[in-house]
């Protein structure tokens, strides 16, 4: 009985061992099959899940990390999971990072399994989502010290060679995966980067250009 989709959803092995292995979301295993393959996951490791309800990533993250700190981010409301703190409210937000920093200074693994709203249309969807993957990497490049790892989920597409070109700028290994329990019809993959390069030093500050000083007194050069 039920709906199509729920009828689906039971027949769906990654769904029902979910189920049975008492995680909140199939999307468990993927984190399971790379952790076991890239070893991103680990002993006293600091964690940051964004967009992590239900909670099924940072269940794996808490179990992989014993004595580490585990903390999830999401739009949407999470139940409490133990082993893991929650941050309610948009990553990209001033606020969110500001609690973060004061939860959690030094961040070792920066995950996203974030998803756009879809709408149906391949080519907005895989738009928005390459463009979450880039906020989500500019946010690993804010929190995440040099040597830490990033793992983020993201729709392939035309957009998606530019956002693997910065990934590969930033960290010193690279990967791209399509885990088994991602359905076999999802364009989905996950890019892994391993070893961060650490925050370039800022710009030396030099002389004002004649364009920076036109700018700042309003002149036309
Ligand atoms: C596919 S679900 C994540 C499932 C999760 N990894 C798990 O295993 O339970 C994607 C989540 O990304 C969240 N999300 C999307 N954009 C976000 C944003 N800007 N800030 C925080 N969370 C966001 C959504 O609210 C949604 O809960």
């Amino acid at each position: 009985m039920g709906s199509k989709w729920q009828r689906a959803k039971r027949r769906d092995p990654f769904w029902r061992l979910a189920k049975k292995e008492g995680y909140r979301a199939r999307s468990a295993f993927k984190l399971l099959e790379i952790d076991d393959t890239y070893r991103i996951l680990g002993p006293g490791r600091t964690i940051v899940d964004l967009g992590a309800a239900p909670g099924g990533w940072s269940q794996v993250a808490a179990e992989r990390s014993p004595g580490g700190r585990v903390v999830g981010i999401d739009l949407q409301t999470m139940f409490p999971l133990e082993g893991a703190e929650f941050l309610r409210g948009d990553f990209t937000h001033a606020a969110t990072m500001e609690r973060l920093r004061a939860l959690a200074p030094h961040v070792d693994t920066v995950l996203s399994d974030m998803s756009p709203n879809i709408s149906g249309a391949y080519d907005a969807d895989h738009a928005r989502s390459v463009h979450l993957a880039g906020q989500a990497l500019d946010f690993a490049e804010q929190v995440l010290r040099p040597g830490g790892d990033f793992v983020c989920k993201v729709f392939e597409g035309e957009l998606f060679k530019p956002f693997l070109d910065r990934v590969r700028a930033e960290f010193a290994w690279v990967k791209v995966t399509h885990p088994e329990a991602s359905r076999k019809a999802s364009s989905e993959v996950f890019v892994i980067g391993k070893r961060y390069k650490g925050r370039s030093a800022p710009e030396p500050r030099g002389e004002p250009t004649p364009q920076d000083l036109a700018g700042r007194f309003e002149l036309n050069l």
